[in-house]
């Protein structure tokens, strides 16, 4: 059975994109893992990785003009991703029914599959929420965002979705940012990581690979490791210091297996 885990936020460019990309580039190494874009009506997955032009991808499938298999590449990094490149048109005619049905249809394609969804509580962000099992909530050290996360958490526990934790990305940028405890509090999850905000993600960007692929000794890919580590398990935990190890029976514990 996969395991299908939604990437989501509240606010927008929070490093939604950038995230799902890491995770599950670190978790390709140990698991079968396939990245889906969910985010349909402003998808980048593609462009970050470099591959703007596609002829087949997640919209042709709703569109019965490809099958699953025929849109899932390879990237060079090793990373096998679902991409979506969609027109306004597209989005017109979009089925949100169809979209569910086909993201769960990629049922057996991996272990894990790691979803990439838009910002906001649009029908599309939603669908994707419905179509995973767990949530990863990813969030930014300010209020604004920290308060329209929290929306998205209230949505994911009314559809009952398990909500794995809160992952801060773009810390220590400056001292008036919020606290994890403070950020705990607000959302009443736990934070299972920290993310620095870190000039070679952007430089990654530009290079067209995940940044634990290009840059991976660096503050932010160590920290993907470390979340990878808690979402994988016991067998990819030893390394992981002793706070991460209580999260770890946290995290256990929300999937089911404390
Ligand atoms: N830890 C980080 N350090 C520095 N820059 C970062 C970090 N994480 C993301 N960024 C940069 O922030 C920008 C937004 O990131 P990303 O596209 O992943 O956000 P998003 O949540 O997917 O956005 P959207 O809501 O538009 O889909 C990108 O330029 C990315 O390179
Ligand atoms: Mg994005």
């Amino acid at each position: 059975m996969s395991r299908y885990i939604c990437i989501v936020s509240g606010k927008g460019g929070t490093g939604k994109t950038t995230s799902a990309i890491s995770l599950a580039h670190v978790m390709s190494k140990h698991r079968k893992t396939l990245l889906v874009d969910a985010n349909i009506s402003t998808p980048n997955v593609n462009i970050h990785l470099g591959a703007p032009l596609l002829k087949k991808t997640l919209m042709s499938v709703l569109k019965d003009e490809a099958s699953l298999k025929q849109a899932i590449y390879t990237h060079e990094s090793g990373l096998r991703i679902l991409p979506t490149i969609s027109t306004v048109h597209d989005l017109k005619k979009l089925k949100y029914d169809r979209l569910r049905e086909v993201l769960r249809d990629l049922e057996g394609e991996a272990d894990i599959i790691i979803m990439d969804s838009g910002a906001g509580l649009s029908k599309e962000a939603i669908t994707a929420i419905e179509a995973c099992d767990e949530i990863l909530i990813i969030t930014n050290p300010e209020l604004n965002a920290v308060l329209d996360a929290q929306k998205t958490v209230q949505v994911s526990q009314e559809i009952g979705k398990t909500i794995i934790g809160i992952v801060v990305n773009k810390a220590g940028r400056d001292k008036h940012e919020l606290g994890i405890n403070e950020i705990e509090k607000i959302l009443d999850l736990p934070v299972i990581g920290v993310i620095p905000y870190d000039k070679n993600v952007r430089k990654s960007l530009r290079l067209k690979h995940p940044v634990t692929h290009t840059h991976p000794k660096t503050k932010a890919s160590k920290s993907y490791e470390e979340i990878a580590g808690l979402l994988l398990g016991k067998k990819y935990f030893e390394s992981i210091n002793k706070k991460s190890r209580t999260l770890y029976n946290y995290v256990l514990e929300k999937l089911g297996f404390g």
